[in-house]
């Protein structure tokens, strides 16, 4: 059976991008910050979120479940009910303060194609999945992608114990959202069941807007590791104690915090950051006896981010030494760098030249996304859509209806083309 090729109208784009927004900003008013947009795994509005995606899946004709680690999944049937899957997908939870497309958008993305493709769908030689995944971020456990990991059957058992910021553990998170922890494995999908994955997010950067363009095809994600950092000192009178009989616990993770800046501008494609600083007992007349520091290490190559590690472990040595303070360390996320496959950045490529884009960028993603646990089982490929002012991580995001439609006649022409292959 030959595959029809598309004819998608500029009406038809139009609208489907229309209601892409309409659904974004729907979905940010499913939040536990008022007045701004946090959604986290395990919460009362990641459930609400999930019964809305899944109304959402399910009117365009995908069969729904919510897997056994969170994840909404949908899924509608090629030429053979039995084939593996091409899964589409993003995430639905968000940093806190978030923007409202950060994840979302590729979601919605993956909705409204499998609605653009829906009469084609049964003469692919593939299924197709959309899987609205549970946890990209991290926000609440400090663990990122969670879900798309239990997804990958990379599920480790050491996180049942991880806790939030009020002490609860993921065990206690999954039994309070309804979710059987011994049944996380439920969720994991086998090599053989996927074709690949292929996901459409907002670029969390400047480039295509500073080339002018409005799709980029990705071509790998940055390797990661996230640290929780605490230092020790002493907690002193503020007015009482000289300098000289000090060991204040924030000058010395300020010192570190300002040799991350150092150390990676040094490097090539590699990007460190402070985003938590604490100090402790946190009063304005004593002198910090303690602070705790997040760190964010992303690179293009897990051998550069290494490097720099050990050597901010060796300026914590030295700084703690001079100032006579103690630190230590705790790795809290460690995430390989994952390459695109290049076929499906080739279908990509392809989309988006379908969609009237010539030449497109290639772009490396310095940002985490999904793909990053499920590039375990299967190949990957993104789409990048343009971020005028590259905001993101903040309520500012944004991108134009515009840019949605052409991004999703990109989507689904790479679809289309990788069902030809
Ligand atoms: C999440 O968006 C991340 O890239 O850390
Ligand atoms: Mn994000
Ligand atoms: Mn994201
Ligand atoms: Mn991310």
């Amino acid at each position: 059976m030959t595959i029809p090729l598309l004819e998608l109208t500029a009406d038809g784009l139009a609208n489907s991008a229309r209601r892409i927004m309409a659904r974004c900003n729907e979905l940010a008013r499913i939040s536990s910050l008022r007045g701004g947009v946090e959604r986290v795994y395990l919460s009362p509005e990641h459930a609400r979120a999930n019964r809305l995606a899944a109304e959402w899946m399910r009117d365009v004709g995908l069969t729904t479940h919510q897997d056994a680690a969170g994840n909404q999944v949908g899924r509608i049937s090629g030429r053979d009910p039995e084939a593996p899957a091409l899964m589409l997908g993003s995430h639905l939870d968000t940093v806190p303060d978030a923007g409202r497309f950060d994840g979302i958008l590729g979601v919605l993305m993956a909705i409204e194609v499998v609605r653009l493709l829906r009469s084609r769908i049964p003469t692919f030689p593939f299924c197709l999945e959309v899987v609205a995944f549970s946890d990209e971020e991290g926000t609440r456990f400090g663990k990122a992608l969670l879900g798309s990991a239990a997804v990958a059957g990379s599920w480790d058992p050491a996180w049942w114990e991880l806790t939030d910021a009020y002490g609860i553990t993921v065990r206690q998170a999954f039994l309070e959202f309804g979710l059987d922890p011994s049944r996380v494995g439920e969720a994991a999908r086998r090599p053989d069941e996927l074709v690949g994955y292929l996901e459409a997010h907002i670029e969390q950067g400047p480039q295509l807007d500073r080339a002018g363009q409005p799709l980029a095809v990705v071509s790998s994600i940055a390797s990661a590791r996230r640290f929780q950092i605490t230092i020790r000192g002493e907690a002193r009178h503020a007015g009482g104690t000289p300098y000289d009989m000090r060991h204040d616990a924030l000058l010395g993770a300020s010192e570190i915090a300002i040799a991350v800046e150092r150390l990676c501008l040094a490097e090539h494609h590699l990007i460190g950051t402070v985003g938590q600083l604490n100090a402790y007992p946190g009063a304005v007349n004593v002198v910090p006896g303690e602070a705790r520091l997040s760190l964010d290490l992303r690179g293009e190559l897990e051998g550069t981010r290494d490097r720099v590690w050990a050597a901010l472990t060796r300026e914590l040595d030295q700084i703690a030494g001079r100032r006579g303070l103690r630190w230590e360390a705790r790795e809290v996320h460690t995430a390989s760098a994952m390459v695109c496959e290049p076929l499906l950045m080739d279908v990509m490529r392809a989309g988006i030249e379908g969609s009237g884009q010539t030449d497109p960028i290639s772009l490396f993603s310095p940002a985490g996304h999904d793909g990053m646990a499920i590039g375990r089982i299967a190949d990957i490929g993104m789409l990048f859509l343009r971020n005028p002012d590259g905001i993101s991580h903040h309520p500012d995001e944004y991108v134009s209806t515009e840019d949605i439609a052409v991004g999703l006649r990109a989507f689904a022409e790479a679809i289309v083309h990788l069902a030809r292959e």
